[in-house]
C-alpha cells in the first residue's frame, strides 16, 4: 500500500465561512489545502486571489497547494509565493513559457507544479521534469466543481508513472474525485488526490469523506 494524500478544495467550501471551513478540513485530516485560482480567462470561471489565499493561509498550517488556472501566470506567482502557497502549479497550456514559469517558482523558494489539461499529451512535461515537484493530471477540463471523472487520462497517468521513474515527483490528480474514482487515480500512479464535492458536499464531519477517499485508494 502506497501513501495517498487527501487535498480538500476550498472552491466548494462555504465561502461565507472560508477560515471555519479551512480549519474543519485541516482538523479532519487533510493532507494539503488545495486552491484553485480562476481568472476567467484560461477557464469559463472566477474565483479569488492572492488576498483570498492569504485568509486560507492563517487559517492553517498545512501545506497549501495552490492550482492557478490563469494566464498570463508570471505577473502573479509573486503575489502567490508572499500569500503562502507552498506547492504553485501552472499550467503547460497558460503560456509560451513553461520553462521560465517553473524557473520562478522555484527562484521564490516554492515547490513548482506543472498542471495538464484532459486534451494536452503528457509528453509536453517531458522537457522540464528537472524542473518540477509535481504533475497535476487533470480528470476533468478545468473551471469548475462538481464535474464527472473522464477515465481517458488515466493512461496518461501510468505513463508519467514510468517517465518520472526514480525521481522526487508526486503525480496530483484533480476533478471528479470519489470514493469510487480515486481508487482508479490511484491504481495509475496517483498519490495526491483533490476533492472538492466529495468532501465539502459530505458535511459537517469531513473526517468521513476524507477518510473514505484515502482508504478506497490505499485499498
Ligand atoms: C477544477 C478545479 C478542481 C475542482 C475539483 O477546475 O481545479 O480543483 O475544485 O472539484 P471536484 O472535486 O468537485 O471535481
Ligand atoms: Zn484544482
Amino acid at each position: 500500500i502506497s501513501p495517498v494524500l487527501v487535498a480538500p478544495s476550498v472552491l466548494a467550501c462555504d465561502f461565507g465561512r472560508l477560515a471555519e471551513e479551512v480549519r474543519a478540513v485541516d482538523q479532519a485530516g487533510a493532507d494539503w489545502i488545495h486552491v484553485d485560482i480562476m481568472d476567467g480567462h484560461f477557464v469559463p470561471n472566477i474565483s479569488f486571489g492572492p488576498d483570498i489565499t492569504r485568509v486560507i493561509r492563517k487559517a492553517t498550517g498545512k501545506p497549501l497547494d495552490v492550482h492557478l488556472m490563469i494566464a498570463p501566470t508570471d505577473p502573479y506567482l509573486q503575489a502567490f509565493a508572499e500569500a503562502g502557497a507552498d506547492v504553485i502549479t501552472v499550467h503547460a497550456e497558460a503560456g509560451p513559457h513553461l520553462h521560465r514559469s517553473l524557473q520562478a517558482i522555484r527562484a521564490l523558494g516554492k515547490k513548482a507544479g506543472v498542471a495538464i489539461n484532459p486534451g494536452t499529451p503528457e509528453s509536453v512535461v517531458e522537457p522540464v521534469l528537472d524542473m518540477v515537484d509535481l504533475i497535476l493530471v487533470m480528470t476533468v477540463n478545468p473551471g469548475f466543481g462538481g464535474q464527472k471523472f473522464l477515465e481517458a487520462p488515466l493512461e496518461k497517468i501510468r505513463r508519467l508513472r514510468a517517465m518520472t521513474a526514480g525521481r522526487d515527483i508526486l503525480i496530483e490528480v484533480d476533478g471528479g474525485i470519489t470514493v469510487e474514482t480515486a481508487p482508479l487515480a490511484a491504481e495509475a500512479g496517483a498519490s495526491v488526490l483533490v476533492a472538492g464535492s466529495a468532501v465539502f458536499g459530505k458535511g459537517p464531519d469531513y473526517a468521513k469523506p476524507i477518510d473514505a477517499i484515502r482508504a478506497a485508494a490505499e485499498r
